[in-house]
C-alpha cells in the first residue's frame, strides 16, 4: 500500500518568509521509498484557523493517509497546535505520541515539554511534532514502521495484528 503524507509546518516566522524551513526536507528523507509519498506541503503561522483549515483540506478534501504538522507544541503563549488539533480528532491516539515523547526522553529531558497529540479522522492519521527539524527527524524516524500497520488497520487493508 502507498501512504500519501502531508506537512503541515506551524511558525509564524516561517510562513513570514523570515525562517528557512528544514522539517519538510528531513522528513522527505526519512520517508524516502517505496510506502510513503509526499503529497502536501504548507507553512502555516500558529493560529488555530489556519492549523485547521490545512488539516482540513488533507483529511476532508485529499483524503490523504497521514499528516504530520511540525512546531507549535511547546509552552510559549503562541504554541497552540495541539489545541487546534484536538478538536478535529474523531479519535485519539494518546500511544503515538507517549512513544515520541518516551524515545524523545532518552535524548533530552526537555522532550518532556511538548504537548503534542496525535489521532484519527475519518480516514487520516494525523500527528503533531515538535519544530526542529533534529526533533522531527528522530521522532519521525521512530514512528514510521509501526504507523503503517497502524495505517493499514485504518483503512481495512490489514485487519488483525500478526500473531505467532
Ligand atoms: N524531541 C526530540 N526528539 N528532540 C528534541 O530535541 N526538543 C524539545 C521537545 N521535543 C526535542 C524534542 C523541546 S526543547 C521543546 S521546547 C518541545 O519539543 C516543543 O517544541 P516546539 O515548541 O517546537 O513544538
Amino acid at each position: 500500500m502507498v501512504i500519501r503524507y502531508g506537512i503541515i509546518v506551524i511558525s509564524d516566522k516561517g510562513s513570514e518568509g523570515e525562517r528557512k524551513d528544514g522539517c519538510k526536507e528531513v522528513i522527505e528523507q526519512s520517508l524516502k521509498g517505496e510506502v510513503f509519498a509526499p503529497s502536501y506541503y504548507t507553512i502555516v503561522p500558529d493560529e488555530t484557523e489556519d492549523i485547521q483549515k490545512a488539516i482540513k483540506h488533507c483529511s476532508d478534501t485529499l483524503g490523504i493517509e497521514l499528516v504530520l504538522t511540525s512546531g507549535g507544541t511547546g509552552f510559549s503563549k503562541r504554541d497552540i497546535t495541539p489545541e487546534a488539533t484536538l478538536p478535529l480528532l474523531e479519535k485519539l491516539t494518546p500511544g503515538i505520541s507517549e512513544a515520541i515523547r518516551y524515545m524523545s526522553l532518552q535524548i533530552t529531558p526537555k522532550a518532556m515539554l511538548s504537548r503534542a497529540v496525535s489521532g484519527i479522522r475519518k480516514e487520516t492519521l494525523i500527528i503533531n511534532l515538535p519544530g526542529s527539524p533534529k526533533a522531527v527527524e528522530e521522532s519521525v524516524d521512530y514512528i514510521k514502521e509501526p504507523i503503517i500497520h497502524g495505517i493499514e488497520i485504518m483503512k481495512g487493508t490489514a485487519s488483525e495484528c500478526a500473531r505467532k
